[in-house]
């Protein structure tokens, strides 16, 4: 690991700590957490079953048999329980990844914008990191040209965030697979951040797992996104080639060792009943898109493409402006109160902030995105 990476404090982070307290959250990117009463009705869960969890030992490494079987069923067709390792939240499955799969000098390739560990945590394992910018003219399409030109026999790693934060792009299957033909043909892994996938705004656009359709690919998910379960830290690592997975687990094993057994359980009896946790949590994220679009027209210094999946969009600043994305982000929380990340803590230089659609009560605010 590169210690003087250590000295950088990531740009959410010193962003957040340049800014009052108390401000209206309008960043968050993941749906409102459901209530245990809300579960227990939409899922029958049982939060009586969570005391007895107490007096038991140290969960699996890896994760429990019956968790790690929970996953498979709800989100892999071919990659099974035995591919899986859970980790400490989605973060924690990042950094065993990259911890496990790069030497010092790799190369790796990400798109921007970007969640920034991802490129942050490829760093740290010693990688040097090439980026590739989405398109935002083109509704944050991808640059074919520009990544064929980047990724090449020397690329060992190749990282996509499908839905991805924060611009809300989705991808088709068809350009998915055209990832895929590039990273077979470069021999490279694939890293692939699947965090939002079961958010997509419209039934039948959700994506295959990366990791059921090449063995190089790793698929990475998480109870804090697509559920909105960030209360249980609880993510996962699909992985299908055993020397990796073991290297993995090492890993792990000089970090949290294993998981909470109470998240474990939270988790086996939620994971059964996804598909009626999206379909809830995507509700909302309809309602609050089309109020968003609806708050535009008035709000003509900001150009916004409306998100297809998660929970969060871009909104970029109109050329006209001369703000930069972090200066306007300050005024918005000096002047209205209200707390957006700004295109800084995405790794882009693309004038613009990340805005969430995540919660019913952040709506009401869509107006206020104005500085004097
Ligand atoms: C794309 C992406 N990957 C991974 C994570 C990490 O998830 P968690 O905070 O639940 O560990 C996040 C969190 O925002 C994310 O947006």
């Amino acid at each position: 690991m590169a210690k003087t990476d250590l000295n950088t404090e990531p740009a959410m982070a010193a962003f957040l700590r340049s800014l009052p307290a108390g401000l209206i959250s309008l960043h968050s990117s993941h749906p409102a957490p459901l209530t245990a009463a809300q579960l227990t009705e939409l899922i029958d869960f049982k939060p009586a079953q969570l005391p007895h969890i107490l007096s038991q030992d140290y969960a699996p490494m890896a994760g429990s048999e019956e968790l790690r079987q929970a996953i498979a069923d709800a989100h892999y067709t071919s990659t099974q329980a035995d591919h899986i390792l859970t980790t400490c939240g989605a973060q924690e499955a990042l950094f065993v990844t990259m911890q496990a799969l790069l030497n010092k000098g790799d190369q790796v390739v990400c798109l921007t914008p970007v969640f920034e560990p991802l490129t942050l945590q490829a760093k740290m394992a010693g990688a040097q990191v090439s980026t590739v910018s989405l398109l935002p003219d083109q509704q944050w399409a991808i640059d074919w040209p520009a990544l064929k030109k980047v990724v090449n026999k020397k690329t060992r790693l190749l990282i996509i965030n499908f839905p991805h934060n924060p611009t809300g792009k989705h991808i088709t299957e068809q350009e998915l697979n055209r990832l895929l033909e590039l990273c077979r043909q470069h021999d490279c892994w694939l890293l692939s951040d699947e965090v939002f996938r079961g958010l997509e705004h419209q039934s039948g656009r959700r994506l295959p797992a990366a990791v059921d359709l090449y063995d190089k690919a790793i698929s990475i998910a998480v109870m804090s996104k697509a559920y909105g379960m960030p209360a249980i830290r609880l993510g996962w690592i699909a992985c299908r080639h055993p020397h990796l997975r073991q290297r993995m687990l090492t890993v792990k094993r000089h970090i949290s060792i294993c998981g909470s057994r109470l998240d474990e359980n939270v988790a086996i009896q939620i994971l059964p009943h996804s598909e009626t946790i999206f379909n809830h949590h995507r509700g909302q994220l309809n309602h609050n898109r089309s109020f968003l679009a609806d708050c535009l027209p008035q709000l003509p210094h900001l150009r916004c493409h409306p998100p297809e999946a998660g929970a969060t969009c871009f909104a970029r600043l109109n050329t006209q402006q001369t703000l930069t994305g972090q200066v306007f982000a300050e005024q918005l929380a000096q002047q209205q109160g209200l707390l957006v990340y700004p295109d800084t803590c995405f790794v882009t230089d693309i004038p613009g902030f990340r805005l969430s659609i995540a919660d019913a009560a952040i709506a009401e605010h869509y107006p206020l995105l104005k500085t004097d």
